[in-house]
């Protein structure tokens, strides 16, 4: 356990080294400050968020060339070393470098995105003991005083999301790192708040991942809290959204945002719209597990209401088929 937590520390103390390198070397390559600067962003918000940059040379293998030191390397899972082979090269290169944080303000990874059109075009550290990726949001630790002065925060799908949002005057966003809004993304996000918007990308993807952030976040949908989705226009994600049209639109598009039970009734209307008996019966089926996950309060009635009307049937045979009945749910 000693030797688990000397490692975390060792990896702690080499992720904030990295991260020191990276930003002095964004310093030093005008070609990537340029690749900033044609996205938007200012020197302030790239300070801001400890924005950096990995070069093709130096290498961190070679800027950290102590045994100790370049161990925590592939530890921290910025280095690989092919099976069998002495040599090690960067996991990272030629990319923007995005530091992710914990709540605590450690540096737990990094994104890393390409200057141009190759493929991925953006990398994440590999999981290690300090970053689960089901955990952590992309700008928690950056977004949380904005959090609780806005009363609400969204999630977005991206790193370039959440700081031009920020640079805009809209500091309280967060981001996934890749990966779909977990049931504990949710949960740790409403530490800060009890209202969440998600403002996904504009196009199917985007649309695809609200409804499965939707299911992933219905067990937490108690009464005192708001979840809502904010759907963009299909050419747009936040950061281009909120360049093209600003911080207030942005901001206007938050106050019309779809309620939690609002999607949910859209998107099983969406999936059998036609209205014949086979459609309701349809959504009834799609409905259940979604029902079932809801905390039991007045939220799910409403929505068990407003389900049977869109069906022509009755609350009381919508939670029967749904098995609702509390009594015989623990
Ligand atoms: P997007 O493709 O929407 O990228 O992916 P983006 O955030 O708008 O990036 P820019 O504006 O082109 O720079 C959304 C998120 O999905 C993850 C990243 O976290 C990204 O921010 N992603 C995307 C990856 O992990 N790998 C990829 O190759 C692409
Ligand atoms: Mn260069
Ligand atoms: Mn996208
Ligand atoms: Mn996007
Ligand atoms: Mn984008």
């Amino acid at each position: 356990q000693i030797a688990q937590k000397v490692r975390t520390q060792n990896l702690g103390q080499v992720l904030t080294e990295a991260a020191t390198f990276y930003k002095q070397q964004l310093r030093e390559h005008p070609h990537a400050i340029a690749y900033l600067k044609r996205r938007g962003l200012s020197g302030d918000i790239a300070q801001r968020f400890g924005l950096g940059f990995a070069p093709f040379e130096p290498t961190l293998s070679s800027v950290f060339d102590d045994y100790n030191e370049s161990s925590s390397l592939l530890d921290a899972g910025l280095c690989k070393q092919r099976e069998g082979q002495n040599r090690r090269y960067d996991f990272f290169r030629e990319r923007i470098m995005f530091p992710i944080r914990n709540t605590k303000g450690q540096i737990i990874g990094f994104g890393g995105r390409v200057l141009d059109k190759s493929e991925p075009k953006y990398l994440n550290s590999p999981e290690t003991p300090l970053f689960q990726k089901g955990q952590e949001l992309y700008g928690l630790f950056e977004a949380r005083s904005a959090i609780s002065q806005q009363q609400y925060a969204l999630i977005v799908e991206g790193y370039m999301d959440v700081v031009a949002l920020a640079q805009a005057g809209l500091a309280n966003a967060v981001a996934t790192l890749g990966t779909a809004t977990s049931t504990a993304h949710v949960q740790k996000l409403f530490r800060f708040t009890d209202t969440i918007v998600f403002s996904f990308d504009g196009d199917s993807a985007g649309r695809k991942a609200a409804w499965r952030a939707m299911i992933n976040a219905l067990p937490l949908a108690t009464d005192t809290r708001t979840i809502k989705f904010l759907f963009l226009p299909p050419e747009h994600d936040p950061d281009t959204f909120v360049r093209e049209k600003g911080a207030d639109a942005f901001a206007a598009e938050v106050q019309t945002a779809m309620t939690l039970s609002q999607f949910l009734l859209f998107g099983l209307n969406q999936a059998a719209p036609d209205g014949s008996a086979e459609a309701r019966a349809r959504q009834l089926h799609l409905a259940k597990p979604l029902l079932q996950s809801l905390p039991n309060g007045a939220l799910r009635t409403h929505i068990i209401q407003a389900l049977a009307a869109q069906l022509n049937s009755t609350p009381s045979d919508v939670s029967e088929y749904c098995e609702l009945n509390a009594a015989l749910r623990p």
